[in-house]
């Protein structure tokens, strides 16, 4: 089997997006665009991976450190010149050399390699990954001959009014004889309308030395999209959704309203979830099965197992056991570990705490740097004094501990088992196993005290 090279064009300005940040690092659904494409090349085994680079070049050695072999184009002088600085890797080597724009972010595994498989299958010289578009508009056009064969490639910019209306479109992702390649790119001039070195020119030259082209038609369109500008960023991000969001449906995820709902391509989420509206699940996210996420829950980097509830929840960093349940609001920032059972919200903010089975903290709280133990109630408006103005301290509650209303816990303190803390505390000290703590003014009531008060404004009046 002939070895694949995989050569993939970032050297250009990408001077549509109006970006200082290289396009090719612009995200859809949370990954760079790049990372999409060398995810799916992962998938096809080449021997090399060359990336050609020259703006902003730094920034996509520092991304991508050893996954691709650099190349430098210090001028851009078009996507021929640009596969050309590969030659001193690449030159006399047997085998399919696969070119791909870096700016197309949805091609599949799948398709490049059934690109590969038409091309070895065909022996054809170079084989041209082609779509058909509704608007073909920007993209260089395929002219073909009266019998089918591919003749050329025409960019729009030097397309006549006929040619123009031609709506198969040259995706920039092409399988070429490795040496046929590099002995017909020197023979490629630029005497077009941009005044550069075409890749796309290869192609004729080829086939009038008499070698045979092929073409692939891709089956769904919307994969062949490039991205030039932010409205064509944001276009191909919802296709990318849509597919994302097709998988999980398929691995018996409920999603009740595709249109809103956002997660990114390193979620997994188990069978008999239910995502409503307004979720995004970001990051490396792990939904277990059976739970039930949203309406508007935005969570990144948390782990959540099977049959949890959340809603109205913003939570970072986290991780939640099963059968608790999160909001309505919730507020839960990196190192919250909520335990099997547990219940939190509403109005709840919380920030590396640990919370054991069955413990609640339910209404109107701030926990922060907390260890709370199984079985705790943790009653409304109960705040842990965790900052000193200097250091963060920790506060401890142990198991069945009974923590009233309004509390303030001043860190670092620790309630031992069983105990409970009266509501309107503020507790400076640690509170022994078993023992109620008040920390608090005595009640008094003066009798009659309202009505003479009353009597004696009203005089004054
Ligand atoms: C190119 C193709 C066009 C195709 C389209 C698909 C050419 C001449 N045209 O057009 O037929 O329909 O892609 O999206 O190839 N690049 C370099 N060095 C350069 C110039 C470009 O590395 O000197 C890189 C760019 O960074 C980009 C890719 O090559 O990743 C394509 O360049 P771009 O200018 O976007 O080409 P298009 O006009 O989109
Ligand atoms: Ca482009």
């Amino acid at each position: 089997m002939q070895h694949i090279y995989a050569v993939i064009l970032a050297a250009g300005k990408g001077t549509r997006m109006k970006s200082k940040k290289h396009k090719v690092l612009h995200s859809i659904c949370g990954k760079p665009m790049i990372d999409h494409i060398l995810a799916e090349l992962s998938q096809l085994d080449a021997k090399k991976t060359i990336m050609v680079v020259g703006h902003l070049k730094e920034s996509l050695e520092a991304h991508l450190g050893e996954q691709v072999q650099f190349v430098e184009q210090k001028e851009q002088l078009g996507t021929a010149h640009a596969v050309m600085q590969t030659e001193s890797l690449l030159k006399g080597k047997e085998g399919i050399t696969l070119v791909l724009n870096g700016d197309h972010p949805l091609f599949t595994a799948k398709t490049l390699s059934q690109l590969i498989e038409t091309h070895r299958a065909s022996g054809a010289a170079a084989s041209i990954l082609t779509a058909k578009l509704d608007d073909p508009t920007g993209y260089g056009r395929i002219v073909r001959r009266e019998d089918g064969q591919v003749d050329r490639i025409v960019e729009h910019k030097d397309a006549t009014e006929e040619e123009r209306l031609i709506n198969e479109i040259n995706t920039g992702t092409y399988c070429f004889d490795n040496q046929q390649l590099f002995s017909t790119l020197s023979l490629v001039n630029n005497n077009n309308a941009q005044g550069e070195y075409y890749l796309p020119d290869v192609i004729s030259i080829l086939r009038e030395q008499g070698h045979t082209i092929g073409a692939q038609v891709i089956g769904d369109a919307d994969e062949a999209m490039g991205v030039n500008d932010r409205i064509q960023l944001a276009q191909a991000a919802k296709f990318m959704q849509a597919r994302i969001l097709r998988e999980h449906m398929k691995n018996g995820v409920t999603i009740i309203d595709p249109d809103n709902t956002y997660i990114e391509s390193d979620v997994v989420i188990g069978a008999d979830t239910v995502i409503e509206p307004g979720t995004f699940l970001r990051g490396r996210t792990v939904i277990g099965e059976g739970c039930h996420i949203g309406p508007n829950a935005d969570l990144t980097d948390v782990i959540v197992e099977d049959g949890v509830r959340i809603r109205y929840t913003v939570m970072d960093a986290s991780h939640v056991a099963g059968e608790a349940t999160v909001g309505p609001y919730v507020y839960a920032r990196p190192g919250t570990e909520l335990g099997e059972q547990t219940k939190v919200g509403c109005f709840v903010d919380l920030k590396k705490v640990k919370l054991g089975r069955g413990s609640k903290v339910s209404h109107l709280a701030y926990v922060g740097d907390a260890e709370v133990g199984e079985g705790v109630n943790v009653g409304c408006g109960v705040v842990t004094v965790n900052y000193d103005g200097v250091r963060k301290h920790k506060t401890v509650i142990e198991d069945g501990a009974f923590i009233g209303c309004n509390v303030n816990l001043v860190a670092p303190v620790r309630v031992e088992k069983g105990a409970y803390v009266a509501a309107g505390s503020t507790i400076t000290q640690d509170v022994p196993e078993e023992a109620l703590a008040i920390a608090r003014e005595r009640q008094t009531n003066k009798e009659n005290y309202a009505t003479r008060l009353k009597n004696k404004l009203s005089k004054n009046e």
